[in-house]
């Protein structure tokens, strides 16, 4: 988990969402709809996205996790999405950013951020309630350029 390994003794039925949040403190993951519809427990796993609400935390024993704690360098360097989402005011109330971040650095790895519309498509599973899609498809296309060049 984000570099560091993590011993838990958990029930089988123990979602990775709330092993995250409950038993690793790890509370940037954030549970909107707890049923696969939002993207807002949105993580890596071995470098993919996956919802946590969705993934059983026994199915990724050994596996390599990233949450949105871990994106920034251990000096507090911000990840190039995160930065673009700063400069491009890419969210409101901030509940869904953590979600969207984690599949945006994934859409711009899986070379999904080739333009506004398919950013827009390979973001689709992550909703914003706020509206904040044109600024968030900003900070996508900016971090995806800055990434290229
Ligand atoms: Fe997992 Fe909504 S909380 S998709
Ligand atoms: Fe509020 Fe997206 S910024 S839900």
């Amino acid at each position: 988990m984000n570099g560091r390994d993590h011993a838990l003794e958990i029930e089988p039925r123990v979602t990775l969402l709330d092993a995250l949040r409950d038993r690793l403190h790890l509370t940037g993951t954030k549970k909107g709809c707890d049923q696969g519809q939002c993207g807002a427990c949105t993580v890596h796993v071995d470098g993919e996205r996956v919802l946590a609400c969705l993934t059983l935390a026994a199915q990724v024993e050994g596996r390599a996790i990233t949450t949105i704690e871990g994106l920034a360098d251990e000096n507090g360097t911000l990840n190039a999405v995160q930065a673009a989402f700063l400069e491009q005011d890419a969210f409101q109330c901030g509940y869904c950013t953590p979600g969207q971040i984690m599949s945006a650095v994934a859409c711009i790895r899986e070379g999904h951020a080739g333009s506004d519309e398919e950013i827009r498509e390979y973001m689709a599973g992550n909703l914003c309630r706020c509206g904040a899609y044109p600024n968030i498809v900003a900070a996508v296309r900016q971090a995806a350029q800055e990434l290229r060049s």
